[in-house]
């Protein structure tokens, strides 16, 4: 019923050489992944060539951020939905851990952000996740808790009808120390569950990617657990082949 979505996460890398050669790279391989939705997310500088490499091609576009305001205007440095939306992007990465971490962003903010970007028209992919010490304090699911409620609580339910989750535990980004299937099978049904208990019709279809030092090598065991949908890569989706093999294996589950 859950269609895999494998999304790559950019970060603050890339040149126009270096995305061409990506682009270029990943559009070769598709047919290794047909049936898997796939964006990916640059900076937002290059948002716009990024989008003309990928265009006539099944890959979408995604940015990294989104301003929490309602409308344009006096806002230095942010970018708004509408301007994403209008250079092409179809998602938006919002309350990503380092935008949490380094950039001040809190639950409140985060869930203006999912606000913002859904009324702009993108699809949010909202980023959750404990760190080590919450998850070794025993308070995974009442971090997981507190910022899913967050957007619960100010966009409701019904959003999640446009919305992608990524759990992505902290401790596991940029450390090549992945979530064992089991830790990410048990924070993705934690996760469909607060959904369902606001409301199962809407928690069942609803994509939750896992992220945090997937690679070619560990996506299969990943993607084969039943509440894991598709990743947020971030490393591995800078480079052509990795990327094209984290696909495959969400492809390799479709039956
Ligand atoms: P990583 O990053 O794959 O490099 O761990 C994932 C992310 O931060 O989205």
């Amino acid at each position: 019923m859950r269609g895999y979505f494998v999304a790559g996460n950019w970060k603050m890398n890339g040149s126009h050489s270096a995305n061409a050669a990506l682009i270029d790279g990943i559009r070769k391989g598709l047919d290794r992944c047909r049936d898997v939705d796939i964006a990916v997310c640059p900076p937002a500088a290059y948002l716009e060539s990024v989008g003309a490499a990928i265009r006539g091609s099944p890959i979408a576009l995604g940015g990294q951020n989104v301003c929490d305001q309602d409308k344009p205007g006096a806002f230095t440095g942010e970018i708004h939905g509408s301007m994403l939306a209008d250079v092409g992007c179809k998602f938006a990465i919002v309350g990503h851990s380092e935008r949490r971490a380094l950039y001040g962003e809190d639950d409140q903010r985060v869930a203006r952000k999912f606000k913002a970007a859904q009324a702009s028209g993108l699809v949010p992919i909202l980023c959750v996740g404990e760190t080590l010490e919450q998850r070794e304090s025993d308070q995974t699911e009442a971090v997981l808790k507190r910022q899913l409620d967050a957007v619960l609580d100010l966009c409701g339910i019904a959003s999640f009808t446009r919305a992608v989750i990524a759990y992505e535990p902290v401790w596991a980004i940029g450390t090549g120390r992945t979530a064992s299937p089991q830790q990410a099978q048990e924070a993705h049904a934690f996760l469909r569950s607060m959904l369902a208990d606001r409301d199962a019709r809407i928690a069942a279809p609803t994509r939750i990617l896992y992220g945090g030092s997937v690679k070619g090598d560990n996506a299969k065991e990943l993607f084969a657990c039943a509440d894991v949908d598709g990743g947020l890569i971030g490393g591995a989706s800078l480079k052509a082949e990795e990327f094209l093999t984290i696909c495959a294996a969400a492809q390799a589950q479709i039956k």
